[in-house]
């Protein structure tokens, strides 16, 4: 179908606008893994927000009496995603009124492979919210940057629940936790500049691309399963304590407790999926020789070279930008890079 026949003729007045956004995606120290009804998450959880990996999303409105979305992903119309967004769009009409009055054309890219298995929801559902802030304030009058900001997290969430996360730069926190002042479980909040240490400001995340495609489970089944997983609500309760040491690590600047905590994190994840029922398992055997690697290279070195995972079988290598990084560099690209399926990997940094 082309535009012009998917916009039809139109006989009455018409407000058209397209808006530009890109937002990036990001990765979970404290993982996020179950939820409630409405997208309410079952524990809190921060992330660092990356800056190379990111959707750049361009939203064509035209205002109509018929309400339809048409997508396009890197230049190709997706069908599929266009119904996803559709159904997105309806969910969240009660909190943007004019939203199922027009026709959509919504042409999306990441910067990113697209068949990196680096998951594109978190940026994808950040930029389609912050396109909707924008149009929301050329209908419906100005608001002020951080309640914006506030709104495209919210509306963010009720697409893909990370993608809250991935509206502000740095440190970001999502999910009520006594530890971190004004957070939320209905949108993220920016973790404090100022109660981060300077090591943890400036940090590589290499993701190996250990498997290219289709994930076997999806995170909205993986989500599911946590219901009625009965090691469910020790790892909630797990995931809300680590608060504790993580507010004193980031403050500190532990690097070693930091490593420790965030390995535990990623491979509890894991361990949850594994005593799902059915059981699944998302890690591949390059996922497994590169945590191995990496411990051994701990172990010989003491350089902070470690590693988190999301729900897939990549891995993402963290190590901070300072004086071992040249050293950090030469391993992975001599010992790690051959446990991907094709060389794969995008090297991402976390600045603030
Ligand atoms: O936002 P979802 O539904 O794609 O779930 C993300 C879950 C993890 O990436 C595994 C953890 C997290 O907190 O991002």
């Amino acid at each position: 179908m082309t535009t012009q026949e998917f916009l039809g003729k139109q006989n009455f007045k018409i407000h058209t606008k397209t808006v530009s956004e890109s937002c990036p995606s990001n990765i979970a120290l404290i993982k996020y893994w179950g939820k409630y009804e409405n997208q309410i998450p079952a524990n809190p959880s921060i992330s660092y927000t990356l800056n190379h990996c990111k959707t750049n999303t361009s939203m064509e409105f035209l205002a109509d009496e018929n309400f339809a979305v048409q997508t396009f992903l890197a230049g190709h119309e997706e069908v599929k995603f266009a119904e996803k967004i559709e159904k997105y769009f309806k969910n969240i009409e009660q909190y943007i009124p004019w939203i199922l009055k027009g026709k959509y054309i919504i042409r999306t890219e990441n910067t990113f492979p697209h068949s990196s298995g680096i998951a594109s929801s978190a940026s994808g559902f950040g930029a389609i919210a912050k396109c909707l802030m924008k149009l929301d304030e050329e209908f419906s009058g100005n608001t002020s940057e951080e309640e914006s900001l506030r709104k495209a997290s919210f509306l963010a969430r009720l697409g893909s629940g990370s993608a809250c996360r991935s509206l502000y730069n740095g440190l970001v926190v999502w999910g009520a936790s006594d530890e971190v002042e004004g957070s939320s479980d209905l949108f993220a909040v920016k973790y404090p500049d100022s109660k981060i240490h300077e090591v943890f400001k400036n940090f590589n995340d290499w993701v190996l691309l250990i498997h290219e495609g289709q994930k076997s489970v999806s995170s909205t089944v993986g989500h599911g399963l946590m219901n009625t997983n009965p090691y469910a609500e020790r790892r909630f309760q797990e995931a809300r304590e680590n608060f504790v040491p993580m507010k004193q690590i980031l403050k500190g600047g532990h690097m070693e407790h930091f490593i420790k905590l965030v390995e535990h994190e990623a491979l509890t994840l894991h361990a949850m999926m594994m005593m799902s029922d059915p059981a699944f398992i998302l890690m591949k055997t390059g996922t497994m020789e590169v945590i191995n690697k990496i411990w051994e290279f701990r172990k010989q070195t003491g350089l902070p070279l470690f590693f988190t995972l999301d729900a897939g079988a990549n891995v993402h290598v963290l190590f901070p930008k300072d004086a071992s990084e040249e050293k950090i560099k030469i391993f992975i690209e001599t010992e790690l890079l051959q446990h991907t399926q094709n060389n794969g990997v995008v090297k991402d940094v976390m600045q603030f």
